[in-house]
């Protein structure tokens, strides 16, 4: 087996050889990074898991990747159908698997209508670049989304961002600089908090703003029937648009924009993805209205989902390990510089506990993370495992030297949501 180490000085020749400068000095830089002694190796690649290893990296957080109703509705439309048409949607017409999916789930969040994209990103960059322009200011969260970020860039306009979960820095911006449109997620993917919405959208409200809030992490997690954070807190009147990627709790390849009917038509035609990439299959879109009827009923594995998370993220704070910003199913070990991190990421797949390591520019340089992302499925005996390894790990991994996390006002939960607890109900 050839080592990682040859590979990349392998790279590095090839690059001196062939390139120009300009690229030749952005790659070698990556490779540099890489190889780098003091951060200890690549920073994502690690050890690869071996199968009774305890994966938390997954975003398949209902466990339905292989619900029978959903790979049997994949399957009868491939069987019936092949790929379709396999164009643009702008060419695609009449009553297709897309068009009965975009129908079924504007119903179930309570909108006019939705438009089915190729994935999260395409909905949220070709939606931004969609409505603002170089004269609209748009206010991000600073930890927005990047495909958020990528539609500012496509829209030519100027970002704006606020500080993280801070209503008061978004308000201060606003009054600067006046109408404009405001981006945030609604449960934030790498620390696990909770945007505070309804503050959020009384300041969009107050102000004339269009509001977008991306519901990857929260649509099939919260609200009835899974339908998400601005159904559960009742805002669907003050959001005009809400995004999701569906490939968290529909466990596909995918993306939704809800809004209504004129925008929506607007956005079919208007959204660069969706005019200059080509449509979702059609056994894609079966499988995405199978996964819907199984997310709206089945309300186990939500109640699965919760006490999982909570049990996990109760025991970590019980080990003293700072979980304080996790409000759902994602919660992180932010050791903070990349060498922390590794050893971090080392000492638990060591001992057969794999998270998803994130560093600069998925989070602030020097607030590297390991992410766990809970789901359904994990079994008791599976989340003790994580817990006693973090236990054991406790002492190697340099915790004394991990920055403390930014306090941020904790959203509150709807009733029916459990609190953090420390007891594993199944
Ligand atoms: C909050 C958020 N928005 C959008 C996306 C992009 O989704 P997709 O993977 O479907 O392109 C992701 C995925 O990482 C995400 O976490």
């Amino acid at each position: 087996m050839i080592s990682s180490e040859k590979i990349l000085n392998e790279l590095m020749n090839c690059a001196r050889q062939q390139e120009p400068a300009f690229l030749a000095d952005r790659v070698n830089a990556y490779v540099e990074r890489s190889k780098n002694p003091i951060s200890g190796g690549h920073f994502v690649k690690g050890r690869i898991p071996a199968n009774d290893d305890i994966q938390l990296v997954s975003n398949d957080y209902l466990s339905i990747s292989s619900h029978p109703e959903i790979a049997k509705a994949n399957i009868e439309s491939l069987r019936a159908y092949g790929h379709g048409h396999v164009n643009s949607a702008v060419f695609q017409k009449g009553d297709t698997p897309q068009r009965q999916f975009e129908i079924k789930a504007a119903d179930w969040l309570s909108t006019e209508d939705s438009m089915l994209s190729q994935s999260g990103w395409c909905a949220n960059a070709g939606l931004v670049q969609s409505l603002a322009t170089p004269e609209v200011p748009v206010y991000l969260d600073m930890m927005a989304h990047m495909s958020l970020w990528e539609g500012v860039k496509s829209a030519g306009a100027k970002p704006r961002p606020f500080r993280h979960n801070n209503s008061k820095s978004l308000e201060n911006l606003v009054k600067k600089y006046g109408q404009g449109v405001i981006l945030v997620d609604s449960l934030y993917s790498t620390s696990g908090s909770i945007c505070p919405l309804k503050e959020v959208a009384n300041i969009s409200s107050r102000y004339g703003c269009i509001l977008v809030v991306d519901e990857s992490h929260s649509l099939g997690v919260m609200g009835k029937q899974g339908a998400g954070l601005v159904d559960e807190l009742g805002l669907a009147d003050q959001v005009q648009f809400r995004t999701a990627s569906l490939s968290k709790a529909f466990a596909a390849r995918g993306g939704i924009i809800a809004g209504t009917a004129r925008h929506i038509e607007y956005l079919r035609y208007e959204s660069f993805p969706a005019i200059f990439s080509s449509a979702v299959l059609d056994h894609e879109s079966a499988g995405f209205l199978a996964a819907l009827e199984v997310i709206k009923k089945e309300n186990n594995r939500r109640d699965d989902l919760n006490n999982n998370a909570d049990f996990l993220r109760g025991q970590l704070r019980r080990l003293g390990y700072d979980v304080s910003e996790s409000q759902s199913q994602i919660m992180s070990l932010v050791a903070g510089p990349e060498h922390q991190t590794i050893v971090l990421r080392d000492a638990l797949e060591a001992r057969g506990v794999f998270g998803s390591p994130f560093c600069a520019p998925a989070t602030p340089k020097n607030r590297s993370l390991i992410r766990f992302s809970v789901n359904s499925g994990l079994t008791k005996e599976q989340l003790t495992r994580v817990v006693e390894v973090c236990r054991e790990i406790k002492d190697i991994v340099q915790r004394e030297n991990w920055p403390v996390a930014a306090r941020v006002k904790q959203y509150q939960p709807a009733p029916r949501r459990r609190q953090p607890e420390l007891s594993l109900a199944f």
